[in-house]
């Protein structure tokens, strides 16, 4: 029997458990930052330096942290069904701990791009400086998706969305577009799960079990639960 489409969107919540903060629980900071000023093609024509800076210690920090139980209890549900990740998140924890299909709405943190042009993507392990250029010679910026900044991956998301027969949403506060308006592909009699410490509103999704937990405890009760259908 073929494989069932279990589509899961994740956000800051799935990494929090490993070290990672999340961008809304703090004061509107961001590890210290208004997000205007680090993430935005403004801060970045404004103060270069300060947007790589800020995303060298990202990069740092991802580099250091490990994927907790919740990364590896997705990864694992691989073995019962088709599973399509959709992440809002730069970091690789999902790949890390063997999620094989990952698509990433916002960017990563291991990729860099001519500011000029974003075909021209490469691999970033350590620290991007200003001064370091492409071949097109343009400055290379962090490969990340800013506020005000076109979202091109969700063309890719919204046919995955629809075909979900199981849809589980972890760890994100639903308020940023268009990654949140996913919710509303889905159809109306798929079942959804929404894994978070606190559940986001929604009013679109029909068949929702909601799970008020932390990733890592959710992920394991979702897995019971996926177990019996
Ligand atoms: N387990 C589960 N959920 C958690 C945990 C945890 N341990 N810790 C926090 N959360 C939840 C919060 O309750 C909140 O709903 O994770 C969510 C984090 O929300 P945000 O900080 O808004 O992160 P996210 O939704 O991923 O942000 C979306 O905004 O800043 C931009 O581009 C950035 O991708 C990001 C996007």
């Amino acid at each position: 029997m073929a494989k069932k489409n279990l589509v899961i969107l994740t956000g800051a919540g799935i990494s929090a458990e490993s070290g990672l903060k999340t961008f809304r629980d703090s004061d509107g900071l961001w590890e210290g930052y208004n997000i205007e000023d680090v993430a935005t093609p403004g801060a970045w024509r404004k103060n270069a330096k300060l947007v790589l800076e800020f995303y060298n210690c990202r990069r740092k920090n991802v580099s250091e942290a490990q994927p907790n139980t919740a990364h590896y209890g997705l990864a694992a549900l691989q073995q019962k069904f088709n599973v399509q990740i959709i992440t809002q998140n730069i970091d690789d924890l999902h790949e890390r701990a063997g999620s094989k299909n990952v698509l990433h709405l916002h960017g990563e943190i291991f990729k860099m791009r001519s500011e000029k042009n974003e075909e021209l993507t490469y691999e970033i392990r350590n620290d991007i400086k200003f001064g370091d250029t492409a071949e097109d010679g343009a400055q290379l910026r962090p490969a990340i998706v800013w506020f005000e900044e076109p979202v091109p991956k969700i063309e890719e998301a919204i046919p995955v969305v629809n075909n979900a027969d199981i849809f589980v949403v972890v760890g994100t506060s639903l308020v940023v577009y268009p990654a949140a308006g996913l919710i509303n592909y889905i159809k109306r009699d798929t079942p959804a799960y929404i894994i978070d410490k606190n559940i986001p509103y929604t009013s679109s999704l029909y068949k929702l079990t909601t799970i008020q937990k932390p990733a890592t405890e959710g992920v394991k009760l979702l897995t019971e639960m996926l177990d019996k259908i």
